[in-house]
């Protein structure tokens, strides 16, 4: 197939929020319990209980932010259970995954020490569900307060004198759903009452993300909309004038069933089935622009923020693992998925200024797998790595030049080609998705408006769809894109069937 294109390099647009590659970590399954956190006493090299390996992985990401402890968990999490020495912290059923007993061993002490080594700032999601407005309250005033408030006091007594940095707070989690089953303006008047009551102390300015939609659901983002009240309350001085929530979330998972029951294999799959995950994975960017409308109407000047804090494909459990657990296997569909999304997220970068993948080890559409002390970096890893120059970018326009190749897709035509361009630093970063499975892509790019010196390509691609890595065999990984080249102002690049590339050039 033959794409082209045209990018406008001297107009730069929006900033693409580094937060957009953000992550996510819940108690679920092997996420934080054998993803993250070993315990300082096993064999898989550690540092205060915090796996290295893990560490090193996502801190070459960059890694933006990191949240925290939930998903559906957030809303049953009690955090002074969390706290304290940890053969003192109870127990509790972890009612939502597995129905495992959680024995709190990891809490509030040992996500910030992750957060720290991971250079990643908080996501702290607050119970809304089955917590208090006093719990919250508190735990905010744990974790950022520097005086002799009991809270800090509380802190100190548990080893840690000065306060951390939380920049981000979620007010709970899926309110119409796990996090509580509420209607929308139930949960609104519960989002503003936690909002006022979860104060900025001293410098630590909290970025309040209310818990808004699954997927198109545009009336619960308009109802937060009607709803941002004002900070007036405990604190007022300090927080007159701001809204109680500064920024609204919703969720999308690239789930293509038939049913729930049955969500398809994350590893073997067909060609219709994989065309209809990407299809499933392309309509966030209509989600996006929907819920993008929706606010504009009430807030033209862009103050209030879009975040999409769970994203991700979500299929069937690997055979044999706990169905609450929800492990899976991660394949060059997934790269492709992903590389879909932050095209999306790119173009709509004027209001969307975060999203979170679900989740970043062991769970749903994951960066990293471990098994005891094998590591394996997944497809979805390499698009985050070759996306990195994306962070704090400029935004590029890039425009197809007449329709895009398409196929059907139940009632629906696919594009089969998706990009995205951004500038930083003296240099321009293109990111190319050819998400036909049997035909190379021949791109011609016209770039406009700078000088642009020798282009380098990075290429992730398999013979198979199907391919994904295990610790005896990685089948996808990236290398350098050999068909690359200017052609006077016009960029050259042949995309093999079902890959991801990204081209980066110097521009004067
Ligand atoms: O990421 C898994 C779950 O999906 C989260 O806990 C919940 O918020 C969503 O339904």
């Amino acid at each position: 197939m033959r794409v082209q294109a045209v990018l406008e390099a001297d107009l730069p647009g929006p900033r693409i929020n580094r937060h957009l590659y953000g992550h996510f970590a819940e108690h679920l399954g092997r996420c934080v319990y054998g993803g993250f956190w070993v315990g300082e006493d096993s064999p898989v090299p550690n540092e205060g209980g915090i796996r290295l390996d893990v560490v090193d992985a996502l801190r070459a990401l960059d890694i933006p932010n990191l949240r925290w402890p939930g998903g559906c968990f957030a809303d049953t999490y009690h955090w002074r259970d969390g706290v304290g020495p940890r053969e003192d912290r109870p127990t509790m059923v972890n009612s939502h995954w597995g129905d495992v007993v959680e024995d709190n061993s990891f809490g509030t002490h040992e996500f910030m020490a992750l957060c720290q080594l991971l250079g990643a700032d908080p996501y702290v999601s607050a119970n809304v569900g089955s917590g208090t407005v006093r719990e919250a309250a508190e735990w905010i005033e744990y974790l950022t307060r520097a005086d002799d408030s009991p809270m800090a006091r509380l802190r100190r007594s548990h080893g840690r004198d000065e306060p951390w940095s939380v920049p981000f707070w979620g007010l709970g989690n899926e309110p119409w759903g796990c996090g509580g089953g509420m209607g929308s303006g139930a949960y609104a008047e519960l989002a503003r009452q936690f909002g006022t009551y979860s104060l900025d102390h001293g410098d630590n300015q909290l970025y309040r993300i209310a818990a808004g939609a699954a997927d198109a659901d545009y009336r619960w983002t308009e109802v937060l909309m009607q709803n941002l009240g004002r900070y007036l309350g405990a604190g007022a001085v300090t927080g007159h004038g701001k809204n109680t929530y500064q920024a609204i979330s919703f969720h999308h998972y690239t789930i293509v069933g038939p049913t729930w029951e049955n969500k398809g294999s994350a590893t073997d799959f067909d060609v219709e089935e994989y065309y209809r995950t990407v299809a499933e994975a392309a309509r966030i960017e209509r989600i996006i622009a929907g819920h993008a409308a929706v606010m504009d109407a009430y807030d033209p000047g862009k103050e209030v923020g879009l975040v999409l804090d769970e994203w991700g494909t979500w299929f069937d459990v690997e055979p044999g693992t706990n169905p609450g657990f929800l492990f899976q296997q991660n394949t060059m569909r997934d790269a492709l998925v992903a590389g879909v999304h932050f095209d999306a997220f790119h173009r709509h970068a004027d209001r969307l200024v975060m999203a979170n993948i679900a989740q970043t080890v062991n769970v749903l559409q994951a960066m990293l797998l471990t098994d005891g002390e094998e590591l394996v970096l997944t497809p979805s890893y390499h698009v985050f790595a070759m996306n990195k120059g994306h962070h704090d970018a400029a935004s590029l326009p890039l425009t197809l030049r007449g329709p895009a190749p398409t196929r059907r897709v139940g009632d629906e035509d696919l594009e089969l080609f998706s990009a995205s361009a951004s500038t930083k630093d003296g240099r321009v970063l293109v990111s190319l998705t050819n998400l036909d499975a049997e035909l190379p892509a021949e791109v011609e790019l016209d770039v406009r408006g700078v000088e642009a010196g020798a282009p380098v390509g990075r290429l992730l691609t398999a013979e198979k769809l199907t391919d994904h890595n295990t610790a005896a065999s990685t089948p996808v990984q990236v290398r350098d894109l050999e068909d690359v080249r200017f052609d006077g102002g016009t960029l050259r690049v042949t995309l093999p069937a079902h890959s991801f590339a990204t081209v980066s050039f110097p521009t004067a």
